[in-house]
């Protein structure tokens, strides 16, 4: 395999034919029932109390992410500007099929959103996820997301209290798109 272009700011795209036959595209609001059905399914064993529905997709679908495979969703990013933050992309909800995890797919959405956010004159990713998600951490670590202070450790993992709801507790996550990153 032969690794592609360099991408605008960041590290290098990933060879061409890693993802052949796979379709990256932007979100609609149709998409909300298969992304929140995915948000149902492929999480770790906990309830969820998620936030997508097709309004969120309507007016900021466009900084969203859909990988499919014959019409069959694989993996998918939902982002957009944060408005509270204005230096940074937010990213909502990430998730891959979990017959299709640890092939890059994960790594690739968030560098495409990376880009989508460097385009936009913002230097910073922000992620959150739950404390008790030890993969999804690990993921975001290997990445180079640093971990914010919050109001409380968990297996020396700092994060805030009942950020969704009660009992479910996040870890704030930052990443700067410095040269290179993602
Ligand atoms: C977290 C998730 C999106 C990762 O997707 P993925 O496609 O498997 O990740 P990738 O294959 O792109 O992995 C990217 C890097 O992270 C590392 N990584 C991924 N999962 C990891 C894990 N569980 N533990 C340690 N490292 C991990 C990979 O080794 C890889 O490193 P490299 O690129 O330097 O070789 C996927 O596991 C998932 O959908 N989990 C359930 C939903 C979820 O928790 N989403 C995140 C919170 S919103």
């Amino acid at each position: 395999m032969t690794a592609g272009p360099a991408s605008a700011a960041g590290g290098p795209a990933p060879p061409e034919d890693l993802f052949a036959g796979l379709t990256f595209r932007e979100a609609q609001p149709a998409d909300a029932a298969a992304i929140a059905g995915a948000i149902d399914t492929w999480w770790p064993a906990r309830h969820i109390v998620h936030g997508v529905c097709p309004q969120l997709l309507e007016h900021m679908g466009d900084t969203c992410l859909l990988v499919e495979k014959d019409g069959i969703l694989l993996a998918f990013l939902v982002g957009y500007m944060s408005q509270r933050l204005p230096n940074a992309g937010y990213i909502h909800y990430a998730g891959v099929r979990p017959a299709y995890r640890g092939r890059g797919l994960g790594r690739e959405m968030y560098r495409r959103f990376a880009e989508l956010t460097r385009a936009r004159g913002r230097d910073r990713l922000v992620a959150e996820t739950g404390l008790w998600n030890t993969a999804s951490l690990a993921f975001h670590m290997r990445l180079g997301f640093t971990l914010e202070p919050g109001d409380i450790v968990v297996d020396g993992v700092p994060g805030r209290r009942d950020v969704i709801g009660v009992g479910c507790d996040y870890a704030t996550m930052v990443l700067r798109l410095d040269e290179g990153a993602l």
